[in-house]
């Protein structure tokens, strides 16, 4: 089996897939076999079209992924189309700035909806054909301010450690099955969605912070989850790994 065929047959759905890191990862199990199903809020048009110019299979469905009739309608329509989801990648989330004082009960209860609620709801919409399927590959983005700890985003660190916890406890449930769950860090990386709320002082700040002295890129998370998502880590459940240059050392 050669490396770039390790998802070969598989049928991988990524949320938040539209753009930024959910893109990246979308494009790279592409890339290494896999039939990609890209869920985004908007339109994730561009991500199919970079895997079908490259000749891979790919469907993309709008969707948002902490309303529970839309997961729900995502779920069927993934089992109508491939019959089953093998590999599922909760990527989708928001990290608005705001203090205490700034954040309102509506915005801390979207943020815990769109980064946590989703990670529940998209693994009840596939679970049903993954479970059939004999073997599953579940990997949810948490995100390494958890340890770093940053000012101005209490409600996405509880959200980010949110899930943790659900994909430690989830490993228990999903092991009798063959399907693993693990949690992905990544560190302050250049996205559409990062670059609307950090400045150019955060950036070097952080890279300095690093043990690898660089930006993060949506590319560098893409090895560590095609390794969770394989069948190479079979025996690799409920952890959480840091891709963020060694910031959380
Ligand atoms: N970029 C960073 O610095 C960074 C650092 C640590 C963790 N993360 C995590 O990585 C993930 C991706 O971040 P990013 O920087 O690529 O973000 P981004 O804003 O660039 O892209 C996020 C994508 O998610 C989609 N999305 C948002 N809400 C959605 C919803 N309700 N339903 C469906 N799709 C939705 C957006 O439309 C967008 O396409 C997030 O979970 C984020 O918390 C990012």
């Amino acid at each position: 089996m050669s490396v770039f065929q390790t998802h070969e047959g598989r049928v991988a759905v990524v949320t938040g897939a539209g753009r930024g890191i959910g893109q990246a990862i979308a494009v790279d199990l592409g890339a290494r076999g896999a039939t990609v199903v890209a869920v985004d809020l908007n339109s994730p048009g561009e991500t199919v079209a970079l895997l079908a110019d490259k000749g891979h299979t790919a469907l993309g469905l709008t969707a948002d992924v902490s309303n529970p009739e839309q997961t729900a309608a995502v779920g069927e329509e993934i089992a109508h189309r491939f019959g089953r989801a093998d590999i599922l990648v909760n990527n989708a989330g928001i990290f608005p700035f705001l203090d205490i004082d700034e954040l309102d009960y509506d915005t801390w209860r979207r943020v815990l909806a769109v980064n946590l609620d989703s990670q529940f709801l998209m693994v009840k919409a596939v679970l049903p054909t993954m479970k059939k399927g004999g073997w599953g590959r579940i990997v949810n983005l948490t995100s390494n301010s958890i340890v770093t700890n940053v000012a101005g985003i209490s409600h996405y660190m509880a959200s980010k450690m949110g899930n943790i916890g659900f994909s430690r406890g989830l490993a228990n449930d999903l092991a009798p099955f063959g399907i693993t769950v693990n949690a992905v860090g990544p560190t302050l990386t250049i996205t559409p969605g990062s670059q609307q709320v950090h400045p150019q002082e955060a950036l070097e700040a952080a890279a300095q912070a690093q043990a690898i002295k660089r930006n993060g890129l949506p590319e560098d998370l893409t090895g560590t989850i095609a390794f969770l998502t394989s069948d190479d880590a079979a025996f690799v459940t409920g952890q959480t790994v840091m891709a963020d240059g060694g910031y959380a050392r």
